[in-house]
């Protein structure tokens, strides 16, 4: 029997609801509206597309949104001043610079420069270290996106074998700590797999959950996959033909019991987890 699929967009659709209605209670009880600010530096269309959406969700659930959009030849200095004056903005709650930025600007800089209250995609040094002490303020948006997923779709974590698949800062790293914490959607025992990984077949066939996020098109075949487990792919691969994940989705359908398509999977929860994050820094603000 194929896997269930996990319906990355109704999830992300229900989030959006939650989100849209305390925006309302938000503004009617303190009249405080929450304001994202985006900022694209270059005309990275990728880039582009995913701001624009992050955008127009934020529009839908009643968040006041800004785009800064800045020539791909900005210095570092004048990206960090605009991020310093959106610091300073009272009316500003969350500041998101999207990744990746042109070469002559370090982002690591970048990132520190965001004040940590306003820091929604949850990269600041600070909202990293709250985090991985388990008294989060903010929850990183992919990795909280798939543990969401998990939630909603009943998936059992606790005392599992949970596989992740890459190390980076913005996903791998950051969905480990989650997976192995307590909590929900937590609690289960943790593997790290990435390039120098020895017999990373052999390691990725032992997880009942799955989370591929190593960025390498149809990477995870059906023979790395264990019968029955769940599988969250958080790869977004431009290839000749469309947009696909890390996994090759149909075989391992086949042999999971439950996955998430690319698109409709863990994109759309990235973005709800940033409205959620936006309205809980309007709130901080609120206080
Ligand atoms: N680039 C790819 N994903 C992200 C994200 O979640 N936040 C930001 N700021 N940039 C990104």
């Amino acid at each position: 029997m194929p896997a269930q699929l996990i319906d990355g967009k109704a999830i992300s659709a229900k989030v959006r609801e939650e989100v849209a209605a305390d925006v309302r209670h938000l503004i009617d009880t303190t009249g405080v509206e929450p304001h994202l600010v985006a900022v694209l530096v270059g005309d990275d269309p990728a880039s582009a597309i995913y701001v624009r959406g992050k955008q127009k969700a934020c529009e839908k659930a009643g968040i006041r949104s800004t785009l800064h959009r800045l020539p791909a030849e900005t210095t570092q200095q004048q990206l960090t001043d605009l991020v310093q004056q959106l610091n300073a903005d009272a009316t500003v709650h969350g500041i998101l610079v999207q990744l990746p930025l042109p070469d002559q600007i370090d982002p690591v800089a970048i990132i520190d420069a965001v004040a940590p209250e306003k820091d929604v995609d949850c990269f600041h040094p600070e909202n990293v270290g709250l985090m991985v002490q388990g008294r989060p303020r903010f929850l990183p948006c992919t990795p909280h996106g798939c543990q969401r997923l998990l939630i909603e779709s009943d998936v059992e974590t606790s005392g599992k074998h949970a596989v992740v698949l890459g190390r980076s800062e913005i996903v791998g790293k950051p969905m480990a700590l989650l997976l192995m914490q307590r909590g929900l959607a937590a609690d289960a025992t943790v593997t790290v797999c990435h390039s120098r990984t020895r017999d990373l077949a052999e390691q990725v066939r032992q997880a009942d959950i799955l989370v591929a996020a190593i960025g390498r098109p149809k990477f995870v075949t059906a023979d790395m996959v264990k019968p029955g487990a769940v599988v969250i792919d958080v790869g977004i691969n431009r290839v000749d033909d469309g947009i696909v994940g890390d996994v090759d989705f149909e075989p391992v359908r086949e042999i999971a019991s439950a996955i998430t398509p690319v698109p409709g999977g863990v994109g759309p929860m990235t973005i709800a987890v940033l409205l959620q994050n936006t309205l809980k820094a309007a709130r901080l603000l609120a206080e």
